[in-house]
């Protein structure tokens, strides 16, 4: 088999895997990004909407996979959007040149400064809000929508309605930034551009308006020369030499999923950033198989961010309604969370299905009182996740008091249209946790019982963040990488 050699390997290109790729390239060095998902812009390839699914709406699925959507037949291709089914809890990420930002919602919060502090203790908050937070909302072209242009737009009824809603029943509102161009989707209105966030796109990726990571990060990444993304390159598992360098197993797939060539990469420092999920899946898999040496850690302090679904349908469904156009892009949140006995910050998500149907979208964000584990099955070889409803029990609470506060003042009912029983706790796009920063590493992302193996992503956030969470995954990157330079790991 031919050996590929490379100094720095970093595998995944989200968040944290576009921030260590610049920041190294920046500094002189040369990155090698390993990626299983497609490059969409070098493909060539459109993304498609939400109304009309084609090749980017899943990963080698038979059937799309959109919560409330996946309804549509599809020919299997290495789509943006997967879906990981546990037993209590199904969990959807991002694959692609980008990771999650091509898939997401684009909304990009900054976490409480009291909430970062009780997550993160041992991190200087101060540094935090005057430098990292603002640099990464610079580097991610961080926007607000303009108030008039919410006000007149029809397809933003469902925030005012939202808002106007949220406001009766006794609760406090906040607009949520975003890295979506708002400029850009003005002119979308006024049929000036092509239409994205006006045509049903955003989670199977936007063709336009959304500054994705391949638009930022990954982009002043490529400008310096110094970096290579070999895609549909997927990492199956990792060995540690005696020299302490790693042994890389991957496999390149075509984009109908089949391999093309089995590929084995030798380097010296290894980053992982496969995401929360795809670094727990690479770090147990390998321990499994060839006793890649993990710390007792990994795997604990892991947790959903609280996330939790609930909706509302109006009694008289023509008197109510969020309009039949709507825009894919949240701009407004409820503000909750200084609530002691039911802390929760919810998106008021927009549900574009092409009608009205006369139902709102609320995605709940709690506290994680109680945190899972993660730990991998032998037999099935695949990952499995200690989380069940007792891990949910503080979430559920709020959300009961929400929609119950909520139809009191409004009328309606909890939503049976988009979920069983009007809840959807098994619906989570916020994994975080189980490599978790100064437990399972050191302070800055190195592993611990390793020297030259580091996790920058997701995994390093405790399972809870109180709000949406790239932002914050971001910022975290930043400050190890720049530590880590700093400290000489890549020289
Ligand atoms: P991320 O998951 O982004 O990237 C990991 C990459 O590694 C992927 O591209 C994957 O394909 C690749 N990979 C994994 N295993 C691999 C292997 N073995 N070999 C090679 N490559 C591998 N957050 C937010 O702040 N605001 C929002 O509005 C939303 N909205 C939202 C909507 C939806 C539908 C989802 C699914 C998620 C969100 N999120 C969000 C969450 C956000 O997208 C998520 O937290 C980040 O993308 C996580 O960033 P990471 O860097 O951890 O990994």
């Amino acid at each position: 088999k031919e050996i590929v050699e490379a100094p720095i390997i970093i595998i995944g290109s989200g968040y944290g895997g576009a921030v260590s790729a610049l920041r190294l390239c920046e500094a002189g060095k040369k990155v090698v990004l390993l990626e299983m998902g497609l490059n969409w812009e070098k493909a060539g390839i459109p993304f498609s909407n939400l109304l009309k699914p084609g090749k980017s709406s899943a990963w080698l699925k038979k059937k799309t996979i959109a919560p409330f959507m996946n309804i549509f037949s599809l020919t299997p291709f290495t789509g943006t959007l997967d879906r990981l089914d546990f037993d209590n809890i199904n969990i959807w990420v991002g694959r692609g040149v980008g990771g999650g930002s091509l898939v997401n919602g684009g909304m990009a919060v900054t976490p409480k400064e009291d909430y970062f502090k009780e997550v993160f203790p041992n991190l200087d908050a101060e540094r935090f809000y005057n430098h990292y937070f603002p640099l990464v909302r610079e580097e991610l072209k961080v926007n607000v929508i303009d108030e008039q242009f919410l006000k007149d737009c029809p397809y933003y009824k469902f925030t005012r309605v939202g808002e106007e809603e949220a406001h009766k029943a006794g609760f406090k509102t906040m607009r949520v930034p975003n890295v979506y161009d708002f400029k850009y989707m003005e002119k979308e209105f006024r049929n000036e551009v092509p239409r994205s966030a006006l045509n049903t796109e955003v989670i199977y990726g936007n063709n336009h308006g959304k500054n994705s990571l391949d638009k930022t990060y990954l982009k002043k990444a490529m400008d310096t020369g110094n970096l290579e993304i070999l895609d549909l390159h997927k990492v199956d598992h990792i060995k540690l030499n005696d020299d302490k360098s790693y042994t890389l197993n991957a496999q390149q797939i075509d984009t109908s999923g089949n391999v093309i060539t089995d590929k084995v990469f030798h380097c010296k420092k290894l980053i992982l950033s496969a995401g929360t999920m795809g670094t727990l899946q690479l770090l147990l898999r390998s321990n499994a198989v060839n006793n890649l040496p993990i710390h007792e850690k990994i795997g604990k302090n892991w947790g959903n961010n609280g996330n939790f679904m609930t909706g509302r349908n109006w009694v008289k469904p023509l008197s109510g309604g969020t309009g039949s156009k709507q825009s894919t892009i949240p701009v407004g949140g409820i503000d909750n969370w200084d609530d002691k006995e039911h802390p929760f910050f919810t998106e008021i998500a927009p549900l574009p299905m092409g009608m009205d149907v006369a139902t709102a979208l609320y995605l709940l964000i709690n506290r994680v009182d109680k945190k899972g584990e993660v730990a991998y099955d032998k037999a099935t070889q695949m990952l499995k996740l200690n989380w069940d409803e007792s891990n949910t029990v503080n979430m559920r609470q709020n959300a009961k008091y929400f929609v119950r506060k909520m139809n009191k003042a409004n009328g309606g009912t909890r939503s049976h249209f988009l979920f069983n029983n009007g809840f959807g706790a098994d619906i989570c796009y916020h994994p975080l946790g189980g490599c978790v920063l100064g437990e399972a590493t050191n302070e800055f992302g190195k592993l611990r019982d390793h020297d030259h193996l580091y996790v920058l992503d997701g995994s390093l956030i405790p399972g809870t963040i109180g709000v949406n969470p790239f932002v914050t995954i971001t910022a975290i990157a930043e400050y190890c990488i720049e530590n880590l330079i700093k400290q000489n790991e890549f020289a």
